[in-house]
C-alpha cells in the first residue's frame, strides 16, 4: 500500500552516523569508489547521491574499477537489452574480485528492485555484497555499514540483500556530488502512476509523488547561485507534479515559471511530459519564462489510436496532433522530441504505417526508438505477440530511416544562421574540440579554447549532419 514517508530529520542524522563509522573503519589508508550508471536521468540523479555518500564516507571518487573498494552499479529494467548489459557488466566484476578481496560491489536501482531480478542477484551473482533498490538510496551509509561490519565473514549471512517491497519515500538533504558544473539534473518527483501497458518503471519507482515546492526552489537557487548554466527538471510526467501535495500544491507551469524567476543566468529544461496531462497553460509557461527553453519531449509511443489505447496512453493521435499544433503556436521555434516503440503486441503493419504517418506530420528534431521488449509483470507482458522479432527489425530499421531523414532535413536548415549556445565540454577530437548546446539542445561543433566551458556563446552554423551541427564562434 502507498503512503508518502517523509524521511525526518532523525532518520537522516542516523545516516550521518554511519557515515562517520565507515570513515573510522577505512581510515587506515585511502580508499575509492566507483558509481556506474545505466537508465534515464532519475538515475543520474540518484547516482550523484550515492557519489555524495561515498564522499561523506571517506571514499575517494575513481573511474577505474581496479583501483576500486566499493562500486556501486545502479542498474536500469526498462528494457531487456538493458538488464542483460548490467548482467554482464556485473558478472565481469567476479575478476575484480578475486584481485582485491576487500573489493565491495553493490548493486542498485530498478532492476535490483525486482523481486525475480533481485533473487537471481541473490543466488547466481555470488561476488555481489549488496542489492539496495531506489527507495534505498537515502539510507546507502546503514546498508553499506552493514556490508562493512560483517566483511572477513563473506558466505551467504554476511551479504545484505535489500531492495525491500516500500513505495513513497520523499527524502530531502542528502548530499549530492554533481557530474558536472555547467548542467544539473533536478529531480522534482518520483515514481508513476500511469502504468503504460509496456512499462515497468510503476512497478520499480513506486508510485507518484512530489517534493515540496519550497525545497525544489531553494534547490533551484542553490544551482543558480552555484553558477549552473542548464538545469533540467526531472520527473517521470512533470505534468501532473503537484498532485497530492495539499496545502502546499503548486502545478508543474506555475513552479516553471517560479524557477524561471530566480535571478541568474541560466536556462530551464524538464522532461519528461506525458501528452496526456500537456496543456495551454504549460505551453504558455514555457513561452513566458524567460529562462525556459523552446524544449519539448513528448513521446508519443505509437501513431495508431488502436494501439494507443491497448498501451494505456489515454490519448489518440488527433488530441495529440492538436497539442503539437499548439505548443508550436505558443513557440514557433520549439524543438521537439519523442520516443517510439515498434512492435507493441499485437501492432499491425497497417498500424506501424501509422507511426510512419505520424512521424512525417509531425517532423520531430531527434527520436528515441525502441523495439518492445516485454517485461514481466506487466499487462503487455501477457498480450498475444505474432509478430516475428524479424519483421519488428525491419519495421524498426524504416522508421530510424526516416526519423534521419526528417533530422539531417531540420539540421540542414541551422545553417548559416547564429544561435545562443552553452559551451558545455570538450569533444576530444580535432579541429572541432568543443561541444555545445543550442538553447533547444542541438548539439553543436566548436573551435575554441576550452576557457570558455561553462559559457554562454554564439556560434554561426556553417555545417550540419543527421546528429549534430558544426558552427564558428561569432
Ligand atoms: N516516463 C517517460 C519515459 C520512461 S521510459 C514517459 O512516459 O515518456 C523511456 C522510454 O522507454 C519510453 O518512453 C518508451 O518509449 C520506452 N519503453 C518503456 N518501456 C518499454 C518496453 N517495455 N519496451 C520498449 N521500450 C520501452
Ligand atoms: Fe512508463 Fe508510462 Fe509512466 Fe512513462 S508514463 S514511466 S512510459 S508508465
Ligand atoms: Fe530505467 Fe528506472 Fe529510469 S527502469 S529508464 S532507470 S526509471
Amino acid at each position: 500500500m502507498y503512503t508518502r514517508r517523509e524521511i525526518g530529520p532523525q532518520e537522516l542524522e542516523a545516516q550521518d552516523v554511519y557515515c562517520e563509522k565507515i570513515k573510522q573503519a577505512i581510515a587506515s589508508r585511502p580508499h575509492y569508489a566507483m558509481v556506474d550508471t545505466y537508465g534515464c536521468q532519475q538515475n543520474e540523479s540518484d547516482s550523484e547521491i550515492l557519489r555524495g555518500w561515498l564522499a561523506q564516507c571517506g571514499y575517494l571518487p575513481t573511474d577505474d574499477p581496479a583501483r576500486a573498494d566499493v562500486i556501486a552499479v545502479n542498474t536500469c529494467a526498462v528494457r531487456e537489452h538493458a538488464e542483460l548489459r548490467v548482467l554482464g557488466n556485473v558478472g565481469s566484476l567476479a575478476h575484480a574480485r578475486e584481485r582485491n578481496p576487500e573489493l565491495i560491489v553493490c548493486v542498485g536501482g530498478c532492476m535490483a528492485q525486482q523481486e525475480r531480478m533481485k533473487n537471481r542477484l541473490r543466488d547466481s551473482f555470488r561476488m555481489v555484497d549488496l542489492v539496495f533498490g531506489p527507495h534505498e538510496v537515502w539510507q546507502f551509509p546503514e546498508l553499506l555499514w552493514q556490508v562493512i561490519e560483517r566483511h572477513g565473514r563473506r558466505g551467504n549471512k554476511s551479504r545484505v540483500i535489500a531492495a525491500a517491497p516500500s513505495d513513497g519515500v520523499v527524502a530531502e538533504g542528502l548530499p549530492r556530488r554533481w557530474d558536472s558544473e555547467v548542467k544539473a539534473w533536478l529531480s522534482i518527483m518520483n515514481g508513476c502512476d500511469n502504468f503504460c501497458t509496456y512499462c515497468i518503471v510503476p512497478y520499480v519507482r513506486g508510485r507518484e509523488r512530489s517534493r515540496r515546492p519550497a525545497d525544489i526552489l531553494a534547490e533551484a537557487r542553490e544551482l543558480a547561485a552555484a553558477g549552473y548554466k542548464d538545469i533540467t527538471l526531472l520527473g517521470q510526467n512533470v505534468n501532473s507534479y503537484g498532485k497530492g501535495l495539499g496545502e502546499d500544491k503548486m502545478d508543474f507551469p506555475d513552479l516553471l515559471r517560479a524557477i524561471s524567476d530566480i535571478p541568474g543566468d541560466f536556462r530551464l529544461r524538464f522532461m519528461t511530459s506525458h501528452p496526456k496531462d500537456a496543456t495551454e497553460k504549460l505551453f504558455r509557461a514555457m513561452a513566458e519564462s524567460e529562462k525556459c527553453a523552446h524544449q519539448l519531449h513528448l513521446p508519443v509511443q505509437c501513431g495508431s489510436d488502436r494501439i494507443l489505447k491497448a498501451m494505456n496512453r489515454h490519448y489518440d493521435r488527433a488530441a495529440y496532433l492538436e497539442k503539437v499544433a499548439m505548443a508550436r503556436e505558443y513557440m514557433p521555434d520549439l524543438v521537439l522530441t519523442t520516443d517510439i516503440i515498434v512492435g507493441f503486441p499485437g501492432e499491425t503493419e497497417a498500424d506501424f504505417r501509422e507511426t510512419l504517418d505520424i512521424v512525417e506530420q509531425v517532423r520531430y528534431d531527434a527520436m528515441f526508438t525502441f523495439i518492445y521488449s516485454p517485461r514481466a509483470g506487466t499487462p503487455a507482458a501477457e498480450m498475444d505477440d505474432p509478430v516475428p522479432r524479424a519483421e519488428k527489425q525491419v519495421w524498426f530499421d524504416q522508421l530510424l530511416a526516416v526519423a534521419n531523414r526528417i533530422s539531417e532535413e531540420k539540421h540542414a536548415a541551422y545553417v548559416g544562421r547564429t544561435f545562443r549556445v552553452l559551451v558545455d565540454g570538450e569533444t576530444g577530437a580535432e579541429p572541432y574540440n568543443l561541444s555545445s548546446r543550442t538553447a533547444g539542445g542541438r548539439l553543436v561543433h566548436l573551435r575554441g579554447d576550452p576557457s570558455l566551458i561553462g559559457r554562454f556563446a554564439d556560434a554561426k552554423i556553417t555545417s550540419s549532419t543527421t546528429w549534430a551541427l558544426y558552427g564558428e564562434l561569432v
